[in-house]
């Protein structure tokens, strides 16, 4: 039997780094205990859900499958020097967002002029031509407000990179068919598509003067931005409302790459390895876990993202509560009708209540009141707070197990992870956590001076990102 769990009552106090506001009545105690052991990933199974990380990423560089490790013809990292004016269009899980990116080399010197647009959530349901109509008017937009149009034209066009970040197929780098839609997408007439093209063909209609040069993840992107100005960077990674990561790989390395390459050549891999562990092999996955993924438009798809990722940690957290009011534990004799409704709860709310240091509590209580129209009480409050850390625990530690794959397969020993997304940047305790669960299963040395991994902030990772790529690719073609 896991030692873990011979631990009974007291382990989950022993994790947790709260300091115990209230006493719990012992069904409450019981529950938590519960959920602790549930959701706590210890080492030993970090190192295995590592393990099979590695094979099912040799399995995707082979065959594509379980995990995309999509290659995306991006050969190498820039040299701090690319140089030019670019569009940069980021389509990701919760904005929509153009900038203007005027790329000044010198060790990777740049500036921002962006806006970003309201993505109605209804479009996240919709089909292809209201997609991409929303997307190209957008740009129009953009292009009028800030006055474009003086300086670029038919016969010259302003380069447009185009941050997709959806697993996508790429015969070329101006080029992605759709394999799946994720993070709660479902826009027919897009999957097996050309994206770049559709998105091409509703700039054409509106006569617009862009040329869309490059397509790309968004983890590439965080990767090469970063890269700009940071040459320690290894890893570009989203821990956002979706997660992936991607790296450098040889081109030797992966064999269902058909192209005729030199034998030292590299490509950035994105990896998808939100896919991961999609035939439930490894992964600890609750009733809440189940239930979510059997809702989602793609049940089956993205186990390891349906776990680890802000659009599903609020969720998770929910999914919980909801069952323990079931159980009459929680809540009693109050109207719970806010709490059930899906995806009510956001990541955001879980970092608030981890942030909260104010006396008794009260901004977890406010946020209960205002979100969900609950009075908690104080044994409740006690236990949301734990139920909230034992979810974003579980995910920091997964989050590492990704990454920690890529340094292990590729025997990367030190170097800067360029992390962008919501999760990353706005939870307040993700970043240790991962560190803490990195240290575990790499085994660095206690009393280290610092981690020899470390994650750095790529946070405008989507926009730069597709401007140094975009720039890059001008310069192979000899159009820069
Ligand atoms: C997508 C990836 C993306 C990640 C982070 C996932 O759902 O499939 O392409 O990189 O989210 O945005």
């Amino acid at each position: 039997m896991d030692s873990e769990k011979l631990v009974g009552h007291d382990s989950w106090r022993q994790r947790s780094e709260l300091k115990a506001m209230a006493d719990l009545p012992p069904e409450l105690e019981d529950v938590l205990s519960k959920l602790d052991q549930e959701f706590w990933v210890p080492t030993e199974k970090l190192h295995s859900i590592v393990e099979h990380f590695i094979e099912e990423m040799e399995e995707g560089l082979s065959t594509g499958e379980p995990i995309p490790m999509n290659i995306t013809w991006v050969h190498s990292l820039p040299t701090g020097d690319e140089k030019g004016t670019f569009l940069a269009l980021d389509l990701g899980g919760t904005n929509l967002r153009v900038c203007k990116i005027d790329l000044q080399g010198n060790g990777g010197k740049h500036s921002i002029d962006q806006a970003k647009y309201k993505l109605p959530p209804e479009l996240k349901t919709g089909n292809a031509n209201e997609l991409w109509n929303h997307v190209a008017d957008a740009l129009a937009q953009f292009m009028e407000e800030k006055k474009l149009g003086a300086e670029y034209h038919e016969r010259n066009p302003v380069p447009l990179g185009f941050t997709f970040s959806y697993p996508a197929t790429q015969d070329r780098i101006d080029h992605g068919v759709l394999q799946t839609w994720t993070k709660g997408f479902d826009i027919d007439g897009v999957e097996g598509h050309n994206a770049a093209a559709q998105l091409r063909e509703a700039i054409t209609a509106r006569d617009l003067p862009i040329k869309l040069v490059a397509l790309i993840n968004d983890t590439v992107g965080a990767m090469v931005a970063s890269a700009y100005s940071d040459p320690e960077t290894i890893i570009g990674g989203i821990f956002g409302t979706g997660c992936n990561a991607a790296y450098m790989e040889d081109c030797k390395s992966i064999p269902k790459l058909k192209a005729d390459l030199p034998r030292d050549s590299k490509m950035a891999i994105n990896c998808e390895y939100g896919a991961f562990d999609n035939r439930h092999r490894v992964l600890p996955r609750t009733k809440y876990d189940e239930q979510i993924d059997e809702e989602s438009p793609r049940p089956g798809e993205q186990t390891f993202e349906k776990l680890s990722a802000g659009l599903y940690l609020g969720e998770i957290f929910r999914l919980a509560l909801v069952d323990l009011v079931e159980r009459g534990l929680i809540f009693k004799d109050q109207d719970t009708a806010k709490l059930k409704k899906p995806y009510e709860i956001d990541t955001g709310f879980l970092s608030q209540i981890e942030d909260d240091e104010s006396t008794h509590l009260t901004t977890t209580r406010d946020l209960f009141q205002s979100t969900l129209s609950l009075s908690p009480s104080e044994p409740e409050i006690e236990l949301v707070r734990r139920l909230a850390e034992v979810i974003a625990m579980r995910g920091a530690r997964l989050c590492a197990c990704g990454v920690a794959a890529i340094c292990k397969k590729k025997r990367i020993q030190k170097g800067h992870v360029a992390a962008d997304g919501s999760v990353a940047n706005k939870h307040p305790k993700f970043k240790k956590r991962w560190a803490e669960a990195m240290a575990e299963i790499l085994g660095w040395e206690e009393g280290r001076m610092e981690d020899p991994i470390v994650l750095t902030s790529a946070e405008d990772g989507s926009g730069l990102g597709a401007a140094v790529i975009a720039a890059m690719e001008l310069k192979r073609r000899g159009e820069a």
